[in-house]
């Protein structure tokens, strides 16, 4: 079965000549009636990473979306974020995990009387942002804005992974946002969301999207397709959401959006106490893309 479903995932989602040659590759590591066993296809996967090293490095035409504004971040981000943002105070903290250009970081900092702060996040004081990025995508606009505000208001970290920071080199935030950044493109899950819980006090919140997924109050079409896919040790199809429910010490709310040009899950997820533990889940198919697609086990 998750061979059939593999070979969905890879054909329909990327519809290039690169995505069938993976899709071949597979087939020919598995004897034929042998289902996925729970480690990654090594050589395959490892190809794959690879390749998605290449796509953060991309700029120009080939490259993904990466100067989302504050605007758009308001649109795709889970109902109560921006009125999060607006509450927060001159000492508090924003980590945007995958930030891009930050460009949403720029709009925040922008003068009074400019639309985007005044519709997402008010008036008011303004935190501190931190933002985190594979590669450097700073723009000559976000050098500027950071001479004249300085280091302590807005930084920007790249070169590595939310995974490789040690807590002291980032700190403790109040918000926490992933818009088409981390979630999406981690091929370790659950060590992606116990990290970012890891770095949010108590009572904060991260809020995230994860586009063509299977949505929490959506039916399992036969056929359908997603780009993360998450499945049990027995290999039943589980949704993203009744996973990030059975994390302790958080309180996790869903908003679907069906009528997107891909199934989307916008996820507020909330820490309400210290003992946070995220169900493990082991990847096992990682196809390289913008965003890539992805299948994860839940261990036993
Ligand atoms: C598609 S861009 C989105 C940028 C921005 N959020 C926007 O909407 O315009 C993906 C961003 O996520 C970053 N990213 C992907 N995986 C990450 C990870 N594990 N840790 C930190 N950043 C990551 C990439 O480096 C890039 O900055």
């Amino acid at each position: 079965m998750i061979v059939m479903s593999s070979v969905r995932l890879a054909a329909k989602a990327w519809n290039t000549t690169a995505a069938r040659l993976a899709v071949v590759i597979v087939m020919a590591l598995q004897s034929p009636g042998a289902g996925w066993t729970q480690e990654p296809v090594q050589p395959r996967i490892d190809e794959e990473f690879a390749k998605q090293r290449k796509i953060y490095q991309r700029r120009g035409a080939g490259s993904y979306t990466a100067n989302r504004g504050l605007l758009n971040y308001a649109e795709v981000l889970p109902t109560g974020f921006c009125d999060a943002l607006g509450r927060l105070g001159s000492s508090d903290r924003w980590l945007d995990i995958g930030a891009g250009e930050g460009q949403a970081i720029l709009d925040y900092y922008a003068p009074q009387g400019d639309a985007a702060p005044e519709k997402c996040g008010g008036s008011g004081p303004r935190a501190r942002v931190v933002a985190i990025s594979i590669e450097d995508r700073r723009s000559d606009k976000w050098k500027q804005q950071a001479a004249s505000l300085g280091d302590v208001r807005i930084r920007y970290l790249s070169g590595k992974r939310l995974s490789q920071y040690i807590p002291q080199e980032l700190g403790k935030f109040q918000i926490i946002t992933d818009v088409y950044g981390g979630f999406t493109y981690t091929e370790n899950l659950s060590r992606f969301i116990d990290k970012a819980l890891s770095l949010l006090e108590i009572g904060g919140a991260v809020y995230t999207v994860l586009p063509a997924v299977h949505l929490e109050d959506g039916a399992h079409k036969l056929g359908a397709w997603y780009k993360t896919e998450l499945v049990d040790a027995a290999s039943r199809p589980v949704k993203v959401c009744s996973w990030l429910k059975q994390t302790t010490c958080t309180k996790i709310s869903c908003e679907s959006k069906t009528d997107w040009d891909e199934p989307t899950q916008l996820i507020e997820i909330r820490k309400v106490c210290s003992g946070v533990s995220v169900p493990r889940t082991n990847l096992v198919e990682y196809i390289a893309g913008a965003p890539p697609g992805r299948r994860f086990q839940l261990e036993p």
